[in-house]
């Protein structure tokens, strides 16, 4: 499972952007900028990643699985096919090694990845494998982000989750802010169960802490007709998902580092919570959109993101809490 030394990328040595390529106030009040350029040279160039001072960081690297990132055909993009398996994890291990050094102690680190790069990526962390990290990490939650409409097959069975890795720093106090996340616990919404009602762990009535399992009203891939949509860009993911990472593992005025802007979902969701945004993309195209979407603000609600339920099945029985007996709650 060990990454052999890759051959140096060309791609790395793109020179190293000094100032952010874009930058813009959002309208929650905070600030995006963007550095154009391949990551493991434009984060260098990012005084808050060089100063160590980084709070969050969330990636949503390329998977290698030949995307077609120049959609709008720029040729500027990403060439998301020419590495080999042992190159990927090189790349894959250098741009980690780089975010992990740039958070504080107590910083937090998600990382967005299908099964393939899932168990290489959980080991090299944790410092399992002969490449050591610069940082070894401590594993939170291994959250599974479950959605529908995978590519369809008869061959095996229907791919339909991405894992979400949360790794924290040690050294340092971690953040974490469940209130503005939680939801619905299936007691409330489908049991009906008085004990909810009286919890004795400080939340409120009715609610708990989402579970590990990420799925729900507007968790789906972002593709079609769906309102967020950015057209012409294969990966974009829900505003919900970045939602709650940004609300429970950082506070308002932290810096946010996405490695990968992409459609700049991590900036939008960062900046309307009024957090300071930081990021790199390769491409000036895509950099320049996500800068306008930040502009825009998100589609999705505060409301979208909290409080719902995610029970899969329906009330047992009536509410008898109703006011109008018969219906359910
Ligand atoms: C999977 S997409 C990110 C999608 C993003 N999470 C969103 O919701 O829109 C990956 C992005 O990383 C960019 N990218 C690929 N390799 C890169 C590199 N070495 N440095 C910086 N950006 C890169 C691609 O151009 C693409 O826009």
């Amino acid at each position: 499972m060990t990454a052999q030394a890759a051959q140096p990328d060309a791609r790395a040595a793109r020179a190293r952007p000094r100032k952010p390529t874009f930058t813009v106030t959002a309208r929650g009040g905070g600030e995006a900028r963007v550095w154009v350029g391949d990551c493991r040279t434009a984060l260098g160039g990012i005084p808050e990643v060089a100063g160590g001072t980084v709070d969050l960081v969330f990636a949503d690297p390329p998977f290698n699985w030949s995307r077609d990132y120049d959609r709008d055909r720029t040729g500027e993009a990403w060439d998301d096919a020419r590495m080999s398996r042992e190159e990927y994890l090189a790349f894959t291990f250098d741009w980690i090694d780089l975010c992990a050094q740039s958070l504080r102690p107590g910083g937090a680190m998600w990382i967005n990845i299908p099964d393939d790069w899932a168990a290489q990526i959980a080991c090299f962390l944790q410092g399992d494998l002969k490449r050591e990290p610069s940082v070894r990490m401590e594993l939170v939650n291994w959250c599974v982000w479950h959605y529908r409409f995978g590519q369809n097959t008869k061959a095996r069975f229907i791919n339909s989750k991405v894992h979400a890795f949360y790794f924290v720093k040690p050294g340092g106090e971690r953040t974490w802010n469940p209130e503005p996340i939680l939801e619905q616990s299936d007691r409330r919404a489908v049991y009906y169960d008085p004990r909810t009602e009286s919890k004795k762990d400080g939340l409120p009535a009715g609610h708990r802490v989402p579970m590990d399992v990420w799925y729900g009203k507007h968790w789906g891939r972002v593709q079609g007709n769906n309102k967020e949509r950015r057209h012409k860009h294969d990966n974009q993911l829900p505003e919900v998902y970045l939602g709650r990472v940004v609300l429970a593992c950082s506070n308002p005025g932290d810096v946010v580092l996405d490695p990968f802007t992409g459609t700049g979902t991590t900036a939008v969701m960062a900046t309307a919570f009024g957090r300071r945004y930081v990021g790199t993309e390769w491409s000036r195209h895509n950099a320049k959109r996500a800068i306008e979407r930040v502009r825009l603000g998100p589609v999705r609600t505060e409301a979208d993101i909290r409080g719902g339920t995610t029970a899969i099945h329906q009330p047992r029985r009536a509410n008898p809490n109703s006011v109008s007996a018969g219906e359910p709650g």
